[in-house]
């Protein structure tokens, strides 16, 4: 067995410390350092090549030319950059029961349909895989299946098989038998993934493995893989909801801002190709709290109903609960709401927001939206029909531009919306049918809004009256 030496890695990010610590000092999360064994590659002893290592001309390269197998679902090929890369390592994370073992079956069957694709499972018995890929329909006869958790067994059927695609589910069952630590540890993790990696590069084999995301350090996470691997995946959702969204967060072959949306059913899931339609279905009409923004999701622009509910309250401390968003923002916007209209305080008042179907919303471009929906619930005013709100939301109340204004407000024509509050001095392509609203401040987006004024003006502050 080759020499190793120690040091530690935090679960949560990755990162090594040559000393144990209570804290990373990384990312600075405690109880997160795990022991981790560094094998002393025995290539030390490997000869120095005769030749000295040669550069070539960066233009002499041939383009791209990475043959990728393309899935049938165009939701997968969106998010891994146009298909699967041939000897590409892809880590597919996300928390037990989200749906990566359904995902992932479903694209074997895809891949199954063209050629071989061995589907590795440490977690469930060849019984129970079947049972599910029965019930999606997945039941290829080009499917082999391997139930085991040795590494060593797994990178030898790869390599006598040589399939289109290898899936490993999951990275924390796997275990190599020359190395401490249970299954789950970060030795253990990092050092299958490595030598998959190898493997996968050595004999252009694309290898998926699934990485489930825990929420206690006990279990080495997929952060402690990114590193390694050439493009994360994460599946997102709520487990009670239908949509997922698979995120790319690192590709080495594409965009690593892509998402794919896919639908949890009875048989398993389905792709989503137009997200904002099936976000718009379920949105609730006309209720005062309900706004619908657009934010953009990689390349594309989704129209996603944001819901408030402000409610009065004696006790202490207040609630401050955003779904789907980062509470700091929330705060953010509740503070500017405060000091731009008359009149109005948060102090003995719950605020709950969230977001519908499942959708997290990473980008400012909702805040002016989230606001707006606030002040509707708060008011009990609904907003009129067929509004969609664009605009980030400065600490001064101002009105900021967002990117891709044309994408969005296409978007919101597409799907018959008839008018949109946006930011002023925007240059977008104004898509006909689209009646558009040009704000600058937060008070204008109020006046706009809600165009009959509530309580005769007095929701603005006087000091902005003016503009309104
Ligand atoms: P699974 O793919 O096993 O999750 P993971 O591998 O991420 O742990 O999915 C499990 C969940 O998906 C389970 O709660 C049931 C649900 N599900 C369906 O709703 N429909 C289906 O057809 C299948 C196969 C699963
Ligand atoms: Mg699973």
């Amino acid at each position: 067995m080759p020499k190793s030496t120690l040091t530690f890695v935090c679960t949560e990010c990755g990162g090594e410390s040559l000393r144990w610590a209570g804290q990373c000092p990384h990312c600075h999360a405690w109880n997160t350092l795990q022991e981790f064994q560094v094998r002393k590659a025995a290539k030390e002893a490997k000869p120095r090549p005769l030749q000295p290592a040669k550069a070539v001309a960066l233009a002499d390269l041939a383009p791209d030319d990475a043959p990728r197998t393309r899935l049938e679902w165009g939701e997968l090929n969106r998010v891994l950059g146009g298909g699967i890369v041939a000897g590409s390592l892809v880590l597919i994370g996300g928390e037990p029961g989200v749906g990566k073992s359904t995902l992932l079956m479903h694209a074997a069957a895809q891949v199954a349909r063209g050629g071989t694709v061995l589907y590795v499972s440490g977690e469930e018995s060849g019984h129970q895989v079947r049972m599910r890929a029965q019930r999606l329909g997945a039941l290829e006869p080009k499917i082999l299946l391997l139930a085991e958790n040795d590494l060593e067994t797994i990178c030898e059927a790869i390599e006598h098989e040589r399939p289109r695609l290898a899936i490993v589910d999951s990275i924390q069952t796997v275990t190599d038998a020359g190395l401490e630590g249970s299954a789950g540890s970060v030795t253990q993790v990092r050092e299958s993934a490595a030598r998959l990696m190898r493997l996968a590069k050595e004999i252009g084999v694309p290898v998926f493995l699934v990485g489930h995301v825990t929420k206690e350090g006990s279990i080495a996470g997929p952060r402690v893989l990114e590193h390694i691997v050439d493009t994360v995946l994460y599946l997102e959702g709520d487990r009670r909801q239908e949509l997922r969204l698979l995120r790319a967060t690192k590709n080495r072959f594409g965009s690593a801002e892509e998402i794919g949306v896919f639908a949890m059913g009875e048989n398993g899931l389905e792709e989503v190709s137009d997200p904002s339609a099936a976000l718009l279905a379920s949105a609730a009409q006309a209720a005062p709290g309900t706004v619908i923004v657009s934010v953009l999701e990689g390349t594309r622009p989704l129209l996603v109903e944001v819901q408030s509910l402000v409610n009065s309250t004696q006790n202490h401390p207040l609630r401050r609960v955003a779904n789907g968003l980062d509470v700091n923002r929330l705060h953010m916007i509740l503070a500017v709401l405060e000091r731009r209209v008359r009149d109005l305080s948060f102090g003995n008042k719950d605020v709950f927001v969230s977001v519908a179907g499942g959708i997290r919303i990473t980008e400012p471009a909702a805040d002016l939206g989230l606001a707006l929906s606030i002040l509707s619930n708060e008011n009990n005013r609904p907003m009129p029909d067929g509004l969609v709100v664009i605009g980030e939301l400065g600490l001064s109340g101002e009105v900021r531009r967002v990117g891709h204004l044309d994408r969005r407000l296409q978007e919101a024509a597409r799907h018959g919306l008839t008018r949109a509050l946006i930011p002023a001095g925007s240059r977008a392509v104004r898509p006909s049918g689209l009646d558009i609203v040009e704000v600058r401040t937060v008070a204008e987006a109020i006046a706009a809004a809600f165009s009959s004024p509530i309580r005769s003006g007095e929701f603005i502050r006087e000091a902005e009256v003016s503009v309104s």
